[in-house]
């Protein structure tokens, strides 16, 4: 089966996991899951935007930082500042980022020195990006335009609002 047919034959599957469920944490460690078991990948998990400092003339962006949510794979680090690293620039610019080679991408994040290249896909709910989906390979240039498109796919059906 082609990477197409992978995603194809998923997100139906992933729609029906999560149908039942209210609950967003549960829904992504099922999703997470699931990616992760279909493609192999190295690393596959959400960050969640959580508000660090309340406050109620801050703004919002700058007083959140994405905290780790569900995953499958190795350790990782627990919190990403707005716009730092590749899941905290996904964030920022509100649009997936590919790169193909982390150790050309300036600021990434190392949580584990066996990642090559990454996706980061925002999860967006009333215009706002409140999570995001990084996934991690070993291997080099492995995401592209495709998975780009069902990954954005995938988030918008089972998260967006
Ligand atoms: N590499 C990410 C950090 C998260 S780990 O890959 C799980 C980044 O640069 O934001």
């Amino acid at each position: 089966m082609n990477k197409e047919e992978q995603y194809k034959e998923l997100l139906p599957q992933l729609e029906a996991i999560v149908a039942d469920e209210g609950d967003e944490i549960a829904n992504m460690a099922n999703v997470a899951a699931m990616l992760h078991t279909t493609f192999g990948f190295w690393w596959t998990g959400f960050y969640r935007v959580v508000n660090c400092q309340p406050s109620a003339s801050s703004n919002q962006k700058t007083n959140a930082e994405l905290v780790l949510g569900p995953f499958q794979g190795p350790v990782a680090c627990t919190r990403i500042p707005y716009s730092k690293g590749v899941c905290g620039t996904a964030w920022e610019r509100g649009e997936t980022v590919i790169v193909p080679d982390v150790h050309k991408f300036k600021g990434h994040i190392a949580c584990s020195s066996a990642s090559n290249s990454e996706i980061v896909v925002p999860v967006f709910k009333g215009g706002e990006v409140t999570a995001v989906l990084d996934i991690d390979s070993k291997d080099f240039g492995t995401f592209d335009e495709e998975d780009k498109y069902w990954l954005e796919k995938i988030v918008k059906q089972c998260f967006a609002q």
